[in-house]
């Protein structure tokens, strides 16, 4: 039993945004309006082998975004290994594996959403995490892995500085991915990845060549569940793709018999779709307050003006958005919203 079974049915989750679902947009997102779960954006398996100094960063969480769930990518099984210990040592709530990214350089490498089109060594991937999270439940140490001492020490500097303590059982594994890369391939593909027991999986309705936009094949997903209960497996299944809000991800669970769905790119700018209240502009200007604080006070070595992206994604559909933007764009600390945004 996992936390996942514990979850109230159904689920309406904070899907992984890369570049975008840092500790300070989801802590901001897990105090305006509480997803039922939270992802990290991807980490490479094989940075965390190489050079986790330099790739841990999307690792840091606070407490209040839990249930919180790691993804990795990558094609290593060996570094799956590895990277399962090392989720698990920072105190995760789950793993996620990434089956379903479509950027160029990840399916270039053979990762991501590549890899649907590679069984066999998905097979192997799973395994090796499968293993690397009942292991690490045995015997909960990262010294024996083989990583050098300078990356060794990066990892436990990493979790000393953000005060996370190793988790005591074994984590669940969960896997997102797609229904496809060029053509739908559901009916094979949901049976061989249940035939892992994921304890989840979610499923984009989209092919990887359809990106992140466009229509979503929920018949797909519906069917992923079908094929979950015709074969007995105690695996949830979430549908992911367009969903505006949880009153519309509550509908869509219920129509399409899954336990719950992910919601992306409705909540930039938007905590609210976790809540269905209709912010007021009032809302907006003290949440983007609240998220620039949190910023500094979590991702303090980040370049400030990489908010600026969220600030304009808030001003959507207000009146002044336009003299607003103006503002925004010259902004360079948490203090010029304090005094220059009203
Ligand atoms: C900018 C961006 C970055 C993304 N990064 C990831 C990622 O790191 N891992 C992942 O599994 N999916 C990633 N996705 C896919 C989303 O999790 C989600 O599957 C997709 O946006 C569809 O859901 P939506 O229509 O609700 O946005 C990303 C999507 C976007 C738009």
């Amino acid at each position: 039993m996992s936390f996942w079974q514990d979850l109230k049915k159904p689920i309406i989750g904070l899907a992984p945004m890369d570049g975008i679902t840092n500790v300070a947009f989801r802590h901001v997102q897990a105090k305006i309006a509480k997803p039922d779960i939270i992802f990290t954006e991807f980490v490479h398996t094989d940075g965390l082998f190489f050079n986790p100094a330099r790739v841990l960063r999307p690792f840091v969480y606070t407490p209040i975004e839990r249930p919180i769930i790691a993804q990795l990518y990558g094609k290593n099984p060996d570094h799956f290994y590895i990277g399962a210990h090392l989720v698990s040592f920072l105190g995760f709530s789950g793993l996620d594996l990434n089956l379903g990214c479509p950027a160029k350089t990840v399916i270039r490498s053979g990762g991501g959403a590549a890899l649907i089109e590679n069984p066999s060594l998905v097979a192997k991937i799973i395994k090796a995490t499968q293993a690397g999270l009942s292991d690490f439940a045995k015997n909960p140490k990262i010294d024996h892995l083989g990583l050098k001492a300078k990356n060794l020490d990066a990892v436990y500097d990493f979790q000393k500085k953000y005060r996370l303590k190793p988790s005591s059982q074994a984590l669940p594994l969960s896997i997102k991915t797609r229904i496809g890369t060029d053509k739908v391939v559901t009916k094979e593909w949901i049976p061989f990845l249940l035939s892992h027991d994921p304890s989840t999986i979610t499923i984009h309705g989209r092919l990887l060549k359809d990106g992140h936009s466009g229509p979503v094949a929920w018949d797909e997903i519906k069917l992923a569940a079908e094929l979950r209960d015709r074969g007995s497996h105690q695996t949830l299944i979430l549908g992911n793709g367009g969903v505006k809000n949880r009153s519309e991800g509550e509908k869509m669970s219920k129509k399409h018999r899954i336990d719950g769905v992910l919601i992306g790119q409705a909540a930039l700018g938007n905590p609210w779709v976790f809540s269905d209240h209709s912010p007021t502009r009032g809302d907006k200007l003290e949440t983007m307050r609240l998220h620039a604080k949190v910023f500094e006070k979590h991702m303090p070595e980040s370049n400030f003006e990489s908010l600026r992206k969220h600030f304009i994604w808030y001003t959507k559909g207000l009146k002044d958005a336009r003299a607003l933007r103006q503002k925004i764009i010259t902004f360079t600390s948490s203090g010029d919203l304090d005094y220059r945004l009203s």
